[in-house]
């Protein structure tokens, strides 16, 4: 616990030697931290464009990050949301403030990506974005199918946005899936090859 107080800390005053290295999460706890039932999230689910300065906690990111596409069935590596040939293809990066990562299942870890705030990038020319403490921003990578295929891609990052947006709902935070960003600084800054694509983003906050 206290391991993660202290990154956290060190987060938030922007320490970046410290914050370069891999970020452990707590586990993530979505029974514990829904406050309702999926029938409710989806009565409620709606797009938010405003968000508090409040920041998200490690814990809650954490959970919020399973719910996206973490492993809901660790034995057989398969996670929250279906993917075109089990191809989970999508991979999660967190901007942020201090920097951006990538999410590590596997490790429920969070992987250093960039020391820059990318959260203008996500947000181009739509400025409410870059208000949220997180945006989640969802690259398909098409290799992962036996040949590039965009449309599974496409599909495969709304059905993550989905699960974004649904548990969001249930853990009272607000969020919209985007599809508009600056492609050519995000791909640059995330060391995108040609076969690893951008698809939607979601910008999280907890509701003004
Ligand atoms: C594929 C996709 C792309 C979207 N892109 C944007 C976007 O770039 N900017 C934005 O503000 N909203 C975007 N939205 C959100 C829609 O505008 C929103 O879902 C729609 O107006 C319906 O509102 P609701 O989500 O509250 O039901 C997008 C939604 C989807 C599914």
């Amino acid at each position: 616990m206290k391991k993660y107080l202290v990154m956290a800390l060190m987060m938030a005053i922007g320490c970046t030697a410290i914050a370069q290295q891999p970020v452990k999460l707590p586990a993530p706890n979505p029974l514990k931290a829904s406050k309702m039932s999926l029938m409710e999230a989806l009565q409620k689910r709606k797009s938010v464009r405003e968000y508090s300065s409040k920041e998200i906690s490690l814990q809650t990111l954490s959970t919020l990050l399973w719910t996206a596409c973490g492993y809901n069935r660790p034995d057989e590596k398969r996670i929250t949301a279906p993917s075109a040939i089990n191809a989970q293809d999508i991979t999660l990066y967190v901007c942020m403030k201090n920097g951006a990562y990538c999410y590590n299942p596997d490790e429920n870890q969070l992987d250093f990506v960039s020391a820059e705030d990318l959260r203008p990038a996500v947000a181009g020319r739509q400025d409410f974005a870059k208000q949220a403490p997180i945006c989640i921003v969802l690259v398909s990578d098409l290799n992962k199918f036996r040949s590039p295929r965009a449309e599974f891609g496409a599909m495969d990052a709304g059905f993550v946005s989905e699960n974004i947006c649904l548990a969001c709902t249930a853990l009272g935070l607000a969020t919209v899936p985007r599809a508009s960003m600056e492609k050519e600084t995000l791909t640059k800054a995330f060391g995108l090859n040609e076969n690893q694509v951008l698809m939607l983003n979601n910008p999280v906050g907890w509701p003004k």
